[in-house]
């Protein structure tokens, strides 16, 4: 179908199911086990209500932010997903000439099919990158990616935490790998498993030892400020804060780790609240991230309103990019867009300052 038709980002997700080779979307579209958190990171969204307020002016509304500092034009980032070129010949710079036209940051990953470089030479003049980490076992590997990262000018060093080990997505573990040299780099060594999927194939480099002992390492290599991706409870958020790191992403890796394990949104709220009592809420130099199961604006809005800086998509614009290239992701930067212009007025927020805890009613999240 053509982009105009295009409306929403589910629907890109409805074209991309019916253009993908079986494994692309067996790999793009799985999650762990019976993807009960899968389907909870759309359900929890809808278990917030808003509290909108009126007669306020709402000509001019204006959702840019900052996200480490760095200029965003959405207070979403791309998230990393891995082996783009599994559905589109030209990979995740797809996603890298449409976040440059947009002022959009594009997290990459280290499971990337382009190559790092070649993702940060096809970058506009003054476009800027997080980089998203899986730590090898062998650390002078990844002392060396990460340092060449920050050379060449990225801006946030987002280390995955909740991948030890892959989960077991059995969409996924049913086919068999075929081959794709993504993360070359950081995979030396490493005995690549053909026989149980994709994700399996390419993740045998990473390190299970990796432990709260290793933050101060990280902290000696680079100057980039550190996150932790995949934070499940207010225990680790604390941990987090207090281990000196610069923020943490509320994620469940899109459902593909630990199956039942809750929404982004859901931990929010108890991680807000735990580091409200402390003293550690609100931080300039702490920012708190939320992915999984984001596709509309309200989704955005409300994690904004309950205490997060920025949310991150992932498979929206992976499946906006396989069915129709960087089109596709501007068409989704553009969807966003329009639905922050209309949420945002019919809320009553003209900036997301304006966006307070008082305008949505979070009291069911936690009751399933
Ligand atoms: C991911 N995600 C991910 N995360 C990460 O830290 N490293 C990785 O290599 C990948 N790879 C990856 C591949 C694919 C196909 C998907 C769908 C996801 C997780 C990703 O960064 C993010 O946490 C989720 O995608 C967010 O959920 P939504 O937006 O896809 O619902």
């Amino acid at each position: 179908p053509p982009l105009d038709n295009v409306i929403n980002l589910h629907d890109f997700e409805v074209v991309a199911r019916t253009v993908l080779p079986e494994k692309a979307w067996a790999y793009y579209s799985s999650a762990s086990d019976d993807e009960i958190t899968l389907r909870e990171n759309r359900m929890a969204y809808q278990r917030v209500w808003f509290r909108p307020r009126i007669l306020r002016n709402v000509d001019q509304v204006d959702w840019s932010t900052s996200i480490l500092g760095v200029k965003s034009s959405l207070p979403v980032y791309i998230s990393a997903t891995a082996l783009g070129k599994l559905g589109h010949p030209d990979g995740e710079i797809c996603l890298t000439r449409a976040a440059a036209k947009h002022g959009v940051i594009q997290m990459i990953a280290t499971l990337a099919s382009c190559s790092f470089d070649d993702i940060i030479d096809a970058a506009a003049p003054g476009q800027e990158f997080f980089l998203q980490l899986y730590v090898n076992r062998d650390r002078e590997i990844t002392r060396k990616y990460v340092q060449h990262a920050e050379q060449r000018g990225v801006k946030g060093l987002f280390i995955t935490v909740d991948a030890p080990q892959l989960g077991r997505r059995e969409k996924d573990m049913r086919m068999k790998f075929v081959g794709d040299d993504a993360g070359a780099e950081v995979q030396k060594g490493h005995e690549v498993k053909k026989d149980q999927g994709v994700a399996r194939a390419i993740s045998s480099f990473i390190d299970p030892t990796l432990s709260w002992k290793d933050i101060p390492w990280f902290r000696k290599i680079t100057r980039m400020p550190i996150i932790l991706k995949g934070i499940a409870t207010a225990e680790d958020a604390i941990l987090a804060y207090e281990s000196g790191v610069q923020g943490i992403v509320l994620s469940n890796h899109g459902g593909r780790q630990l199956d039942t394990s809750r929404s982004g949104i859901e931990v929010l709220v108890e991680v807000v609240s735990a580091l409200r009592l402390r003293g550690y809420f609100p931080s300039p130099n702490f920012e708190i991230y939320v992915d999984g199961g984001v596709r509309r604006a309200s989704d955005v809005l409300k994690a904004i309103a309950l205490g997060a800086k920025a949310v991150g998509v992932g498979r929206p614009f992976l499946y906006a990019f396989c069915a129709y290239g960087q089109d596709g992701v501007e068409r989704a930067i553009q969807i966003f867009r329009e639905e922050f212009e209309m949420n945002m007025r019919l809320l009553g927020a003209r900036t997301l300052d304006e966006l307070v805890p008082e305008m949505v009613d979070a009291s069911a999240l936690t009751s399933h």
